[in-house]
């Protein structure tokens, strides 16, 4: 095999809803703040859900879909960066849940970009030919790494999960057309959460450490709409192709306005850049495949349609990958 395609998608989001209004009345901002400087009116927030259920309901949603058996599963990657446990995985997790008794499974870290991150990660391996069908799936609970006091953060982020069965394929009938990834770690500290810090008796006491985001939003911001559309070009030159051959743009979902940013930089019209940030906030490896997800079942992408993936954020880290639906 040299590629993989694309069998199913699917996604699924926390029941508790919460809007920008009752975000007003727990600390001091506004409906008209977030929405001017995010385009978020709403976000999922975990309540009776974790990172490995949300992952467990596409894992199962992906399976119905595919007439696939949990048999037939060898390998399933989850990307996230909050996870239920540091061991075992979620991907492990949703490999007992679905009883996917023949898949290795494990979990890829890289922040908003993980779901690209996997989505290589899985291709590399299915072309290895030791597996032919996988599950790939972004999924996270931000809102337990949120300090819900500081404004500049709690207002942004949302949890939520999707992902897609990918299996082996010729290159002929395959999906891939050309990647671009990019890791920044030297700009880490500008946006960092859920520190684990050493622990024990041999430490003096009085370590501190902080499990919540701390974010220098215009260091990222300024990140975002340089380093995107760079990667973009990158991918769409090694597949010998120009930013009108793409038929649809399903970026991470982390601001509208950075959004819009790279799309006036690329000269390609919002109409090509669907967003639904409004509905979900910053997702983190779970907003691309939300977002696929969605266009796939409203038919706004269609087979034979050409997609260019792209996430960005912690780490730092950029991760792109045109594809052919
Ligand atoms: N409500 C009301 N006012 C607020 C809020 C809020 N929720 N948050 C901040 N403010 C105030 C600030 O205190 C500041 O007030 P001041 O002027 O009196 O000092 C003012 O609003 C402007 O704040 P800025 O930080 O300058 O606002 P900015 O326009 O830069 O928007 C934002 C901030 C939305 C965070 C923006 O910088 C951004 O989107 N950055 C990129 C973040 C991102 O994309 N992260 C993605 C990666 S996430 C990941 O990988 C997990």
């Amino acid at each position: 095999f040299e590629d993989f395609k694309i069998m199913a998608t699917a996604s699924a989001t926390p029941a508790r809803v919460v809007d920008n209004d009752e975000l007003s009345t727990m600390m001091d901002t506004s409906d008209e703040w977030i929405t001017q400087r995010t385009g978020i009116k709403q976000r999922h927030v975990a309540v009776d859900e974790t990172t490995s259920s949300l992952a467990t309901s596409v894992a199962q949603q992906l399976l119905d879909q595919s007439g696939l058996t949990a048999n037939d599963i060898d390998l399933i990657v989850v990307a996230t960066m909050s996870p239920d446990y540091l061991t075992p995985s979620v991907g492990a997790m949703v490999q007992g849940n679905i009883g996917a008794d023949n898949a290795i499974a494990f979990d890829v870290d890289a922040a908003c970009s993980g779901f690209v991150y996997g989505l290589k990660v899985a291709r590399q391996m299915l072309m290895a030919e030791t597996q032919k069908h996988a599950i790939v799936i972004g999924a996270e609970t931000l809102s337990k790494l949120v300090d819900w006091q500081d404004r500049s953060t709690a207002v942004l982020f949302g949890d939520g999960a999707a992902g897609v069965l990918v299996s082996s394929q010729p290159r002929t009938a395959g999906t891939f057309i050309a990647e671009d990834l990019l890791t920044l770690g030297k700009l880490g500290k500008h946006l960092t959460a859920g520190q684990v810090g050493v622990r024990s008796p041999f430490v003096a006491q009085g370590s501190t450490y902080s499990p919540f985001f701390k974010m220098n939003g215009h260091r990222v911001y300024g990140f975002a709409v340089k380093r995107v559309p760079e990667s973009i070009n990158h991918a769409l030159t090694k597949a010998k192709l120009t930013a009108t051959d793409v038929d649809c743009f399903v970026l991470h979902q982390a601001n509208q306005r950075i959004i819009e940013k790279i799309a006036e930089t690329l000269a390609v019209p919002m109409t090509k850049f669907p967003v639904n940030i409004a509905q979900y906030g910053n997702t983190s490896a779970a907003s691309e495949p939300i977002l696929f997800d969605e266009l796939v079942k409203k038919q706004v992408i269609k087979r034979g349609d050409v997609v260019a993936l792209s996430g960005f954020g912690g780490g730092l880290t950029v991760g792109t990958m045109i594809i052919r639906y």
